[in-house]
């Protein structure tokens, strides 16, 4: 029994030391230790020793038995402590692995030519002005020689919030605004969106100006010619040809509508600028006198001109998109372009 006792520990050793898993390995402990055991069945033969040798096999037993245990609990750390080992080897980062880059946004196309357009004028001189774009009657019309019933009224209709408060239809209430609150000299550029009944492939019941005016004493046509052309030759092209046709606005006399040398075509004629060689980019004038009573200017001593445009005309002909809805589907794809 002694021998059976030993061999059954040696057998154990062997067996443990190839035991690479731990559900094995707790198999293998329930087969030898467990109550129906090997270790249990040599035990049982205790009883048919001689009474002399029964404590002396009986400790031996006992040591036996915790030898067992201690070898099943020892091979168990081991397996425990190298499943550690290979899972934080497994999970364990490499600081050295480039990062994942986060996709960047991009301010809308429509800001950037904002943003071209008033750093040109601001280039001349000009500076940033703004006003709301739900406005009242007054400005968008009443101070613009633009009085209720006045036909030009019909070429802008809008959203009304009620009789008197509108979605602005042009950046020009910006003028009196600015008018209202400074002396001359006023050197302004007022971008910002405006609104009217207008929906096809060019016109967009939102859309975007921007507002140009200079008043000071004796500025004259001729400085709007230059400051027009000192534009239009920085934003579109330096040898650009422009023209100045006679045109009509209520809020300024003389007017004129302002076309630049096709930049398509170069001005041979093509579907762009409808085979005339001109595209129209811009309405402009001076300020009609009839302005400065609303604002208290002396019309005697000052003069100005003022000019709007169309950011998004500016953008389509710059950058040659061909629908201004493009701008408001907000379609990345196109967004990503610019
Ligand atoms: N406000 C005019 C429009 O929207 C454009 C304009 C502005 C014309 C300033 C002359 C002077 O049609």
């Amino acid at each position: 029994m002694k021998d059976q006792l030993n061999s059954l520990r040696a057998s154990t050793v062997a067996l443990t030391e190839q035991t690479f898993d731990l559900k094995t390995l707790s198999d293998s402990r329930i087969r030898i230790l467990g109550r129906k055991g090997e270790l249990t069945s040599v035990l049982r033969g205790l009883k048919d020793l001689p009474i002399e040798e029964r404590s002396a096999v009986g400790k031996l037993a006992n040591q036996i038995k915790a030898d067992l245990e201690s070898l099943f609990d020892t091979r168990e750390a081991y397996l425990r402590d190298e499943l550690e080992r290979t899972q934080l080897a497994l999970e364990s980062i490499d600081i050295t692995m480039p990062g994942r880059r986060l996709p960047l946004g991009r301010s809308h196309i429509l800001n950037r030519v904002t943003q071209e357009l008033v750093d040109v004028f601001s280039g001349l001189g000009f500076q940033l002005a703004e006003g709301p774009e739900v406005e009242i009657d007054y400005y968008n019309f009443e101070a613009l020689n633009m009085p209720k019933n006045h036909p030009a009224r019909d070429m802008q209709d809008t959203f009304y919030f009620s009789e008197n408060v509108l979605l602005r239809t042009h950046t020009s209430p910006v003028q009196i605004r600015t008018m209202e609150k400074c002396k001359p000299p006023v050197k302004v550029i007022c971008p910002g969106k405006v609104y009217r009944r207008d929906a096809d492939v060019t016109h967009s019941p939102m859309f975007m100006q921007i507002e140009g005016l200079w008043v000071d004493k004796r500025v004259s046509f001729s400085d709007l010619k230059g400051v027009l052309t000192a534009f239009a030759r920085e934003y579109f092209g330096d040898r650009l040809a422009l023209r100045f046709r006679p045109s009509f606005f209520p809020f300024t006399e003389p007017s004129a509508e302002v076309d630049i040398q096709c930049v398509i075509c170069g001005g041979s004629g093509c579907r762009t600028c409808s085979f005339t060689g001109w595209l129209e980019i811009l309405g402009s004038g001076m300020v009609d006198p009839t302005l400065y009573k609303f604002v208290n200017y002396d019309p005697d001593i000052y003069s100005g001109f003022a000019f709007g445009l169309g950011i998004e005309r500016v953008a389509m002909l710059k950058y040659g998109i061909p629908d201004i809805r493009l701008f408001y589907e907000n379609d990345v794809r196109f967004l990503s372009q610019f």
